[in-house]
């Protein structure tokens, strides 16, 4: 496994090999979502290409940017019983100049939801993966279904801008509880741990209800809030898997999304019906 730390020596050795190349980004801390997207990607593609950035400007001043998990040998180890065959491993300097060109996410998409309680958090998010997506020029990359609305953003980026990279969307992996993996999940003592079982358990209350046929979209949020009234709730939300507004579920077509923060930790989990 090779590791490579600037974008030009990534892109010279990159050129020499033809072959098909599926990139997983991350921003480390590798947990067992982190491995299910890598692979996939090892058996969809010739070339497995993983990015491991912390990514600065998807973070907000005073958001967890200093203490977020660096675990940089042991997701190394992790790549490398993976079957990954070059990481990418940059610093923020090798990224990012002083005076950028400015991605900016959608006025309406990217400030609602995740995008409201973090405005600008998006446009951090698009810009790194474009500049990540130029870098490696890969056949396909893989994104977690967990950030739903990032995935959404960023398919709509690659459709806007004419990009040549095909989007996988991978399933979210949880805990035997339902806890849906999180990088961020390591901030959670026992008790909160418990707490946030909260989040996974109103998106299956939501599931059952539909299966009842109960197609309502406000008597589901109602009913989901009713449960998650511990937690510090932020949104929850029944869309179109656009992320267009409905009335109500349409099998096949929606995503129900919740965000809540849990002490000082900021939780999100969703299923698509
Ligand atoms: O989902 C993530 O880990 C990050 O937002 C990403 C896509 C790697 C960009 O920094």
């Amino acid at each position: 496994m090779k590791i490579i730390s600037t974008p030009s020596e990534l892109k010279n050795y990159l050129k020499e090999h033809k072959q098909s190349i599926g990139f997983v980004p991350t921003m480390g801390a590798l947990h067992e979502g982190h491995i299910t997207l890598i692979k996939k990607a090892r058996a969809e593609n010739e070339l497995v290409v993983v990015s491991i950035f912390v990514n600065p400007t998807q973070f907000l001043q005073g958001e967890d940017l200093d203490k977020y998990p660096r675990r940089d040998e042991a997701d190394k180890k992790i790549c490398e019983l993976s079957g990954v065959d070059v990481v990418f491993l940059p610093q923020a300097e090798d990224m990012y100049q002083k005076d950028e060109v400015s991605i900016l996410a959608p006025k309406v998409r990217g400030y609602v939801l995740e995008g409201h309680s973090r405005p600008g958090h998006f446009s951090g998010v698009l810009t790194v993966v474009m500049k990540l997506l130029n870098i490696v020029n890969p056949s396909r990359a893989y994104f977690g279904k967990k950030d739903a609305q990032q995935l959404n953003l960023i398919k709509l980026m690659v459709e806007q801008m004419f990009m040549d990279v095909e989007i996988v969307a991978v399933d979210t992996v949880r805990e035997k509880d339902g806890l849906a993996l999180s990088s961020r999940n390591i901030y959670l003592s026992p008790q909160q741990r418990q707490d946030a079982l909260k989040i996974s358990e109103s998106l299956y209350l939501a599931s059952k209800l539909v299966s009842k046929k109960v197609w309502d979209v406000q008597e589901i949020k109602t009913q989901m809030r009713e449960l998650l009234k511990p937690l510090d709730v932020e949104y929850v939300e029944i869309l179109s898997r656009d992320f267009d507004n409905i009335k109500e579920v349409i099998l096949g077509h929606t995503v129900i999304l919740v965000e809540a923060k849990v002490g000082e930790t900021r939780l999100l989990d969703n299923i698509w019906l």
